[in-house]
């Protein structure tokens, strides 16, 4: 009797392991990231303006520039934050092509340049070079900043943690790019000038400007 009750209780157990492994399975089925032809749908969206015009409730951290986050930004952190992308991408270099393309040494790069992956059209007629800005625009949103883009990853709403991926992104190449300069508020005084330093020792401007 005792063994008897115990094998239904073990058979219940198994039962429902069996349950939600098969759960597991088809959820994993139902919900696999996969590329239609033809997307469906597009979001055209301007592509500066989609932070600030759009969503209508960017948090006060998105008003930072990239380059401000950047200047604080963790490579470290961002290699622990790509994990998110690893189910696509290889970050190592030389390593392979993935569901989306390899991603050593992506900054700087022309976009949708690299060997053996076949990129979307929508990315081949994007055209420049990855430049922080525009990862950083495009990790936010993919479909926005690339209306037609293959890349179904949803975005990443957080500017530090974009930051700490473009930190990391840049750190892994061959010639990590020089951080964007924080545009601040100083317009560059001496730089511009309207008149050529010909006048030499003389204090032009300042006499001037008195009224
Ligand atoms: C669901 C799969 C998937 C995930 C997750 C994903 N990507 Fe992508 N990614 C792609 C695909 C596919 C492309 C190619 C897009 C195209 O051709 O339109 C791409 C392209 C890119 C490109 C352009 C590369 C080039 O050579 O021009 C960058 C940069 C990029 N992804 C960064 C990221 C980052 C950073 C993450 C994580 C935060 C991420 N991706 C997550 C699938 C993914």
């Amino acid at each position: 009797m005792d063994s008897f009750e115990l094998n239904k209780i073990l058979g219940a157990l198994l039962f429902t392991c069996l349950l939600t492994l098969t759960l597991n399975i088809t959820a994993g089925a139902v919900f696999a990231p996969h590329q239609p032809a033809k997307p469906g749908f597009e979001i055209a969206v301007p592509e500066s303006d989609a932070a600030a015009a759009g969503g209508g409730a960017a948090p006060a951290e998105e008003k930072k520039s990239v380059a401000e986050l950047l200047a604080s930004a963790d490579p470290k952190k961002g290699e622990a934050a790509v994990k998110k992308c690893a189910s696509c991408h290889n970050f190592a270099k030389g390593g392979p092509n993935g569901i989306g393309p390899n991603l050593y040494g992506v900054v700087g790069r022309a976009k949708g340049s690299h060997a053996g992956f076949n990129y979307s059209d929508a990315m081949k007629a994007k055209g420049g070079n990855w430049t922080f800005e525009d990862i950083d625009h495009f990790i936010t949103n993919p479909k926005a900043f690339i209306p037609g883009t293959k890349m179904t990853y949803a975005g990443d709403a957080k500017g530090t943690d974009r930051a700490n991926i473009l930190a990391y992104l840049n750190q892994n190449s061959d010639s990590p790019q020089p951080l964007p300069k924080v545009a601040e508020s100083k317009p560059a005084e001496g730089a511009g000038g309207d008149k050529p330093a010909a006048g030499g020792d003389k204090p032009a401007a300042a006499p001037e400007k008195k009224q």
